[in-house]
This record gives structure tokens, C-alpha cells and sequence, in this order.
């Protein structure tokens, strides 16, 4: 039977094995799953890890210091925080089509391991990296049995075909509640393993049309107050996870004061799952709706509408690309 102390057991032999004496780099993307993989390679082969977290400019709200602090401090790992905003920007320029980001966001990230690779080894290089892909992403990005591909998660379907690094993906059979007991098993903190799930292309894919930095910054606005008020009501664990997407292409006729507005809506799609597999959507209290629409209307200029995701797993995803 699964237990977390055998399967922790497990891997460190596997990926002492598989690694010898040679270097090994992790994206840390600030979710539970790279957290839990990076610290499962830390567990087996100490300093011949580094953690790279990158910076693309598609993070929510406070998201890079949280990592640089919360993470370091739970395993004493060497961080490096590599700042590549400008690189996502320019890559992402000028594109709308979901699958399109995805790719995107996929290779840039493998260009900025790249990158902090050769600043970290020189010559020498690091032949091994770490990914945090679940069993959930390997089958939804058509690498099951027979499975379709529904979405190019980027750490799996999105790798360029030049890949430079051989992978090490420990949590490759397993499910998110797995993933969590791991985490508790290698002694991260609670808030770290009880993180709600992000995605690896951020808030691109809740952008819905082009990414610029006028919307991300929009987007961060209204995800932050959306997030504080669920924290507020105590519903962190009860909802799986609450994606806040922006119709950037959409406008509505709103009236503010006395004036008319001519805004964007605000999507917010809180999901309760056991694996997100599946999903159904989160009958939230009328009254923490209520306090996110109003703060948002009221502190987010150009933001004029707030409208509530009622749709499960299937039909919808929980993502809205
Ligand atoms: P969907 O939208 O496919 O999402 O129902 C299922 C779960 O996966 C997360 N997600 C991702 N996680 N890289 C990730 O690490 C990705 O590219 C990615 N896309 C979606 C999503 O937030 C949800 O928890």
C-alpha cells in the first residue's frame, strides 16, 4: 500500500541512483508541487541541488518574496531568483490563442533554466532538472494511455524538442492529496502544503486575449482582493483553488459617481476537487461575494463588473485556458 514515508524512501534511493555525483537544478514555481519535488532532491542529494525560481512577470501579487522566504527558510536550499520579465513579455507579445501561451511559456522557461544553468556551472553545465508534473498533468497533456490532449501543461506537453536536461519527475504517479502527504512527510510547513494550486503559466492563461503588462498588473489588482477576502472568510481549504480571470478583449457599459464607465469583467471561479480532475463549482457565501465584487468595482479602475464561474468539471475546465 501508498504510504508517504515509503514513497519518500523510494525516490531518494531512485534519484540517488539515477544522479551519481552530478548537478541537478529545480524551478520553484511557488506551489506545492515543485516545493514537495524540490525539497524530496534536496532530501537525497543535498548541495547538488540549486532551485531556480524565474521570475516571468506572470505571478500573482507577493509571490516571488513569499518563495525567496517561505521556502528557504522551511529547507535551507540555495535559491537563485532569476528576473526574466522582459523575456516572457517579448515572447508573449501579440498572442491570444491559449494553446499558443502555453508552448510559450513552456519553452521560455526551459531558455531560462538555460540560462541559470550556465550562470550557476559555467562549462560544466547540470545535467539533470527537476519538474513537479503529477499524474493528473501527465494524462491531461495526452502522455496517458490513450489520452487526449486537452492542455499543454507546461511542464509537460510544453517542453521544447531540444531539451538539454535530462528530467527527474519524482511525483510523476502521483495525485495531489499524495503530493500534500509527501510535503508533511519531508517536514514543509502547513500554509506551503495547503497552498492552492497555480498553474506553471500563471496568470497568462487568465488573461483572456493578449498578456501586457497593463493587464497582468489589472489582473494582480483584482486577484489579490478576491484571494485576501477568501482567506478572510476562512474558506481556503474549502474551496480546491479560485482562478480570477480577466476578459481582457470584453467591455461592458457600467455607471460609477455619475459618470458612465466602459470597463472589463473580472471572472472568479472557485472550484471545490478532490484531484482536479474533476471539479464543482464552490457554492461561496453570498456575502464573500458580495465584499470581493464590491472591493474590486471600487478599488480596480477599469474593472466595472464582477461575474461568478457556475460551471463544473466537465463541461468547463477549472482553468479558463
Ligand atoms: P484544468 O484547467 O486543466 O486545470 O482543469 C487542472 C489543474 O491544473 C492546474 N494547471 C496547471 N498546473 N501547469 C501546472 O503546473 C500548467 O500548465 C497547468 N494548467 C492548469 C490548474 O490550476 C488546476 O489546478
Amino acid at each position: 500500500d501508498w504510504t508517504s514515508e515509503n514513497f519518500v524512501a523510494e525516490q531518494i534511493a531512485a534519484i540517488r541512483a539515477q544522479v551519481g555525483d552530478r548537478q541537478v537544478l529545480c524551478g520553484l514555481s511557488g506551489g506545492v508541487d515543485s516545493a514537495v519535488a524540490a525539497a524530496l532532491v534536496q532530501r537525497a542529494i543535498g548541495d547538488q541541488l540549486t532551485c531556480v525560481f524565474v521570475d516571468h512577470g506572470l505571478l500573482r501579487a507577493g509571490e516571488a518574496e513569499q518563495v525567496e522566504k517561505d521556502f528557504v527558510a522551511a529547507t535551507g536550499v540555495r535559491l537563485v531568483v532569476a528576473d526574466e520579465k522582459d523575456r516572457f513579455l517579448e515572447a508573449l507579445a501579440g498572442v491570444s490563442d491559449p494553446e499558443t501561451k502555453r508552448k510559450i511559456v513552456g519553452r521560455e522557461f526551459i531558455r531560462s533554466f538555460e540560462a541559470a544553468a550556465r550562470a550557476i556551472a559555467g562549462e560544466r553545465g547540470i545535467d539533470f532538472l527537476v519538474q513537479g508534473t503529477l499524474y493528473p498533468d501527465v494524462v491531461e497533456s495526452g502522455g496517458g494511455d490513450g489520452a487526449a490532449n486537452i492542455k499543454s501543461h507546461h511542464n509537460v506537453g510544453g517542453l521544447p524538442d531540444d531539451l538539454q536536461f535530462t528530467l527527474i519527475e519524482p511525483l510523476r504517479t502521483l495525485f495531489k492529496d499524495e503530493v500534500r502527504a509527501a510535503g508533511v512527510e519531508l517536514g514543509l510547513p502547513e500554509e506551503m502544503v495547503w497552498r492552492q494550486p497555480f498553474p506553471g503559466p500563471g496568470l497568462a492563461i487568465r488573461i483572456i486575449g493578449e498578456v501586457t503588462w497593463e493587464r497582468l498588473e489589472l489582473l494582480r489588482a483584482a486577484d489579490a482582493i478576491a484571494r485576501h477576502e477568501l482567506t478572510a472568510a476562512g474558506l481556503d481549504r474549502a474551496v480546491w483553488q479560485m482562478p480570477v480571470v480577466l476578459l481582457a478583449d470584453v467591455r461592458s457599459v457600467g455607471v460609477q459617481g455619475d459618470g458612465r464607465t466602459y470597463g472589463h469583467p473580472i471572472v472568479l471561479r472557485p472550484v471545490s476537487s478532490e484531484d482536479a480532475m474533476t471539479a464543482d463549482w464552490s457554492r461561496l457565501p453570498y456575502e464573500v461575494i458580495e465584499k470581493i465584487s464590491t472591493r474590486i468595482t471600487n478599488e480596480v479602475r477599469q474593472i466595472n463588473r464582477v461575474v461568478v464561474d457556475v460551471t463544473s468539471k466537465p463541461p468547463g475546465t477549472i482553468e479558463w485556458e
